[in-house]
């Protein structure tokens, strides 16, 4: 059995990997361990509570002790590092905790796994010469592009909110961390995911939430800027497979070559829902409201993932049309199904 350190595994993406790592891997013990901030809900791993490979521990990436413990107790063989600050919104009204998790806390995390594994720089302990760590992370890293171009891993850095400067701190530490001390690393830097067990905060909720409720519809500036959408469990599969065999060292961006602007998003949801949940009066889309856009919002990212598809193999199952699908059937059982239940 390989005893593998998930961190942040109660939060939307860590949480969508769990079941499926657990279920894809039959020799792995995972030992989850997340702080619980207000992005991360036990409910989301419900469907793992109680397997004998999985173990939740909370506790904060911060603390260093704590961390020491957990690498002696279960033995710590592999990390996938999700726990993070992820919401761009509060790095720019709050961004102390983003530098304290993002930065300090994976710091905390790869030194500590380098006292376990390594006896010296390039030299690993027998029992860890397979020992990985993963950081998974963000293309938010690169900046913002105009309307054409792609960011690839040779892209150069230019961070732009306190949350992706904290990011692109965080992928440094773990570069040095491998040029350094000849560690064992992997990085994956992904475009924005959607699907089940997002936090409501973040802006696919947001719209299915607003328009079932039949509030305003907020979209920043004129719902121009691009992001490219990637399924989460595609995300999933993309880091399963770069922890497996992705080269030491190597960065892979992930991405699901679906760009769409935030007005899209916010139609698309509106005419699914029209669809499938229709209003007693008009459409979905009278609920869109133009807002104030956020502070520094970047235009536009997109990812060449041609790396991890022609060297490991990776392709995304899903197009943004038959994802968000299955997402917004998701969130109307979360919003208004379990909700009616429950009163009932
Ligand atoms: N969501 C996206 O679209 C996206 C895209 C690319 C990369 N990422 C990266 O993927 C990772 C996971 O993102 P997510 O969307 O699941 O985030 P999330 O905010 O939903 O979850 C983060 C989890 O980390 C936990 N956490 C926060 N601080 C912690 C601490 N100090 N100690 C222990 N646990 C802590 C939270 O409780 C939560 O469960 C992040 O590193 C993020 O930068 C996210």
């Amino acid at each position: 059995m390989t005893n593998i350190l998930v961190t942040g595994g109660a939060g939307f993406i860590g949480s969508n990997f769990v079941p499926y790592f657990l279920e894809a891997n039959l020799d792995v013990h995972l030992v989850n361990i997340d702080a619980l901030t207000y992005a991360g809900d036990l409910n989301n791993l419900r469907e793992v509570e109680n397997h004998d490979r999985y173990t939740f521990i909370k506790g904060d990436i911060c603390d260093r002790q704590l961390i020491e413990k957990i690498f002696e107790k279960y033995d710590i063989q592999g990390v996938i590092h999700f726990a993070a600050e992820s919401h761009v919104d509060n790095s720019i009204t709050n961004p102390d905790a983003f530098m304290q998790t993002n930065i300090l806390g994976t710091f905390n995390l790869i030194d500590v796994a380098k006292k376990h594994w390594m006896v010296s720089p390039g030299v690993y302990k027998e029992a860890y010469k397979n020992s990985r760590f993963h950081h998974v992370s963000t293309d938010e890293v690169y900046g913002t592009l105009g309307k054409e171009g792609l960011f690839m891993e040779t892209t150069p850095y230019a961070p732009n909110s306190p949350y992706s400067a904290s990011k692109a701190s965080s992928d440094f530490i773990v570069r040095s961390y491998h040029h350094t001390y000849g560690m064992n690393v992997v990085t994956t830097n992904c475009s924005n995911n959607y699907g089940p067990k997002q936090h409501d905060e973040k802006l696919i909720p947001t719209i299915i939430r607003k328009a079932l409720a039949g509030e305003s519809i907020p979209i920043y500036g004129d719902g121009s800027n691009i992001r490219d959408w990637l399924y989460v469990l595609d995300h999933c599969k993309g880091i399963a497979l770069a922890y497996d065999k992705g080269v030491s060292g190597e960065t892979y961006n992930i991405g699901g070559r679906n760009e769409r602007n935030n007005l899209y998003i916010a139609q698309t949801v509106c005419e699914i829902l029209d669809k499938k949940h229709s209003r007693p009066k008009g459409s979905y889309k009278d609920l869109i409201t133009y807002v104030k856009d956020r502070a520094g919002h970047d235009f536009r990212y997109a990812i060449d993932a041609s790396k991890i598809e022609n060297d490991l193999g990776w392709e995304a199952d899903e197009n943004f049309e038959s994802g968000i699908d299955k997402t917004i059937d998701w969130y109307f059982n979360k919003f208004i199904h379990n909700k009616s239940k429950s009163l009932a």
